[in-house]
């Protein structure tokens, strides 16, 4: 061979490896989101969104490809510190995208504060994620507890509801969904006559709506997400219930659900910061690309999934994907209006979304945009110094 030849392999050769060499390290995303269990279609709705608003950037971020290391959750927090852990200590993850349940993202939180990983919500509402534990690496892509609860205590009274009865599984969402709901019909002049609620992820509601038939409330609130909330629409048809007391729930309770519970969900009011209908080019686009990607239907869930990644990839664009950088990529999403699918919408001090709460309607299975309940709603975040 001719030394010019080999001269020429070897630089390129050399190129080659120095492209390599200087090819920066994947991005690795440490996906905790449920896969089992009563929750399990909404982790894979969030990661669906995710992955699509990936693919809208060529799967890439900021030139970095992305890694995904993915954990089954199971809705279970008695397991969620461990989980947490070791997509940290041993996948070393660059950050952290969990999860629906608030007993397990309060677990990412305490984890994500104690070593300043960066975390995005794309579910949980637990209000203390951004209430207390608030901090400058945390971010919710969501909702707080509070925030749809608290329209819909509105919506009741507006309605003419006086007495109330709630019903919940028992753990921080549903407790915290039923105060935000109490605090806006209390201030109104209503009334709450009892609280029910059941050990999740229990579906055994018999009893209780025997109890609620008994107590005849103007009004139930519910609520109940996944397939706990398909077998609680049914059940309450089933009982008879839904013709004399109608049922209320923060939108979760129809959300993802619609197909399951058939003609039982018809015609029932729920608050949300989305909804099938809104028709603006942004969510038609969105809905459009989703169904061609995945053959379905997204959903809330889908939303802020995909919006989780638009934080990320906000945030990952303004450090150049020097995720270490975590003040400058804090003060690029601050300053940032989300281009969302439900309505564009900033996050607020706390880091949780300020935005539209729609009053919905269940028709021919959508829910149908009924009318903006509340306007640019921001979660109180009591207890954040931040
Ligand atoms: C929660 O645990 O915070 C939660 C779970 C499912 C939902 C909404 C909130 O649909």
């Amino acid at each position: 061979m001719k030394a010019h030849r080999i001269a020429l392999i070897a630089a390129c050769a050399m190129a080659a490896s120095l492209s390599q060499a200087q090819a920066p390290a994947k991005l690795k995303i440490g996906l905790m989101l449920p896969y089992t269990g009563t929750y399990a279609a909404l982790g894979i709705a969030i990661e669906n969104g995710f992955r699509l608003q990936i693919a809208e950037h060529g799967g890439k971020l900021a030139g970095r490809e992305i890694e995904f290391v993915k954990v089954d959750d199971e809705s279970d927090p008695s397991k969620a510190t461990d989980n947490v852990n070791k997509l940290v200590k041993r996948d070393n993850v660059d950050v952290l995208v969990g999860s629906v349940h608030s007993g397990v993202a309060m677990a990412m939180a305490k984890v994500a504060k104690d070593t300043g990983t960066l975390l995005i919500v794309p579910n949980a509402g637990a209000d203390i994620v951004t209430g207390a534990m608030c901090a400058p690496n945390i971010f919710r892509s969501s909702f707080s507890n509070w925030q749809p609860a608290y329209a819909m205590g509105e919506v009741a009274l507006a309605k003419g509801a006086k007495k109330a009865v709630t019903i919940t599984h028992k753990y921080a969402a549903g407790d915290e969904s039923v105060k935000g709901f109490r605090e806006a019909f209390e201030k109104g002049g209503g009334q709450i006559v009892k609280d029910l609620s059941l050990p999740f992820p229990g579906v055994e509601f018999q009893a209780l709506l025997t109890e609620i038939a008994s107590l005849k409330p103007d009004v139930v609130y519910t609520f109940f997400a996944g397939g706990a909330a398909v077998k609680f629409v049914k059940d309450y048809a089933a009982a008879g219930l839904k013709k004399n007391i109608p049922l209320y729930g923060a939108g979760f309770l129809t959300d993802g659900t619609l197909d399951a519970q058939g003609a039982d969900a018809d015609g029932l009011f729920t608050t949300l910061h989305y909804a099938d209908s809104l028709g603006t080019p942004r969510d038609n686009a969105f809905r459009l690309a989703y169904a061609k990607t995945y053959k379905m239907q997204p959903d809330v869930y889908a939303v802020q999934g995909y919006d989780a990644a638009q934080i990320l990839a906000i945030g990952a664009a303004a450090v150049k994907g020097d995720l270490s950088k975590k003040a400058e990529f804090a003060s690029a999403v601050e300053k940032a209006k989300i281009d969302s699918p439900r309505g564009p919408f900033m996050l607020s001090k706390a880091h949780n979304p300020v935005q539209d709460i729609y009053l919905r309607q269940v028709t021919s299975k959508e829910n149908k945009l009924v009318s903006v309940a509340i306007k640019g709603l921001a979660d109180p975040a009591r207890g954040c110094k931040m």
